[in-house]
């Protein structure tokens, strides 16, 4: 499955898209999160947040900052997935903290938090509570948050927290409930996307780590990179990925700006379709992989990106399905399921027209029309939104 980085002499695989703190670049805008974290540290003060669109780097900052704590003065909590009340938050930092209290009431808990902390703090020791992904905490949870924020003793405060969310969590502060809670943020980053010159920066920075080999990157190849990913480091990420192994594929050391467009193919993205972009990149991208994996059939490149990779990248059970028959079933005005775990909805019956939609295992459809071979027009509602596109009638059922 590797054999491509034998192939580049490289040591490791440079554009893997897990959080690996060793491979941190620093752009201007990832040097100021970082400094503005240490400062957090430092001056002892409320809140920090930092805000990015997916994929920009804000979970690999932090463990960067994390990484360099030293171990002897701070003690920090990591929560991820924080969909919490009060109650399953502070239990959860609690149990960071190695302290069991299931099923104990708001106050309990709260009584506990602040006994560990005003310890922590005689220990001589500051304590961080560092969220991911915040934008899910309920509005309710954070402002317990800020409560929780304002102990202290003497005129020192006894914790610092960090947020770290998507642009949602921005709008989520902005919010009348929580205008006491924007007081108290001191330190307030937003990522950015990279130019296209950093964009460049990293893609040689990230090979050079992983042990540099007889790679070659055309100069047209970097300037297709950052046009397709808006500089955003995931996107790069996995587009690099998958020239590298289109480059293979061709037994060329050298990755040209064709490398790319196939790699940008295999999943999806097309120049100049910056709202399907985000679209894809809000669904997720292991679901994007798999979408586009299934969608794309067994092409030459797709011999060595099996759906094995895309799930391991998405955590994501991957079905491969088979030529079925159902489409006799369909009929027009009737309603189809969506049977795989992530379906792209295209603007046209082609599988290489733009995706107005990433649908979802079990969403229903309405079908609008019967297309060429096994193409269907749906439409998509949910109350929220309402979507109309094509998409292929294999992954569906009735
Ligand atoms: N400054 C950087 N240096 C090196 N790699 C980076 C950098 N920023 C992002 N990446 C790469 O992009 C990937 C995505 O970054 P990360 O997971 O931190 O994004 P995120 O902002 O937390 O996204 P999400 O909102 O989806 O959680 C990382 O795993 C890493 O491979
Ligand atoms: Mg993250």
């Amino acid at each position: 499955m590797k054999d491509y980085l034998e192939f580049f002499g490289l040591r490791d695989d440079p554009f893997k898209i897990t959080p690996d703190a060793s491979y941190f670049f620093l752009s201007e805008s990832h040097q100021e999160a970082l400094s503005s974290l240490r400062y957090l540290l430092e001056t002892e003060e409320g809140f920090a947040v930092v805000i990015g669109e997916p994929g920009t780097g804000k979970t690999l900052t932090v463990r960067k900052f994390i990484d360099e704590l030293p171990p002897n003065e701070v003690r920090f909590a990591y929560v991820l997935f924080p969909n919490l009340s009060p109650e399953e938050l502070f239990e959860a930092i609690l149990e960071d903290f190695g302290i069991k209290s299931e099923g104990e009431t708001k106050n309990r808990l709260f009584a506990r938090l602040r006994d560990l902390l005003i310890e922590e703090r005689e220990a001589g020791k500051k304590v961080l509570i560092i969220i991911d992904e915040a934008q899910n905490l309920p509005t309710e949870t954070l402002e317990e948050l800020r409560i929780l924020s304002n102990l202290e003793t003497g005129d020192q405060k006894l914790l610092q927290i960090i947020l770290l969310g998507q642009p949602e969590l921005e709008e989520k502060l902005n919010s009348r409930e929580l205008r006491q809670l924007k007081q108290r943020i001191t330190v307030f980053v937003k990522l950015r996307n990279f130019t296209e010159e950093e964009t460049k920066a990293y893609i040689d920075y990230r090979i050079v780590k992983a042990g540099r080999g007889n790679v070659r990157i055309n100069p047209g190849t970097y300037r297709l990179v950052y046009r397709y990913s808006l500089g955003i480091p995931r996107l790069i990420n996995i587009l690099m990925e998958r020239a590298l192994m289109a480059g293979f594929v061709d037994t060329t050391h050298e990755i040209k700006p064709e490398h790319v467009k196939r790699a940008g193919e295999s999943i999806g993205i097309r120049v100049g379709g910056e709202n399907t972009l985000r679209t894809l990149l809000y669904a997720g991208i292991g679901g994007l992989l798999i979408a586009g994996a299934l969608l794309m059939g067994a092409g030459k490149l797709m011999d060595y990106i099996s759906l094995k990779s895309a799930q391991s990248i998405a955590h994501i059970p991957a079905k491969v399905i088979g030529g079925q028959d159902i489409q006799r079933s369909i009929k027009t005005g009737g309603r189809v399921i969506v049977s795989v775990p992530m379906l792209n909805m295209r603007e046209s019956p082609d599988r290489n027209a733009p995706v107005v939609y990433v649908l979802r295992e079990g969403d229903e459809l309405r079908v609008l029309e019967k297309g060429p071979e096994t193409w269907l027009k749906v439409l998509f509602s949910n109350g929220d939104i309402e979507v109309k596109g094509w998409v292929n009638g294999k992954y569906v059922r009735d």
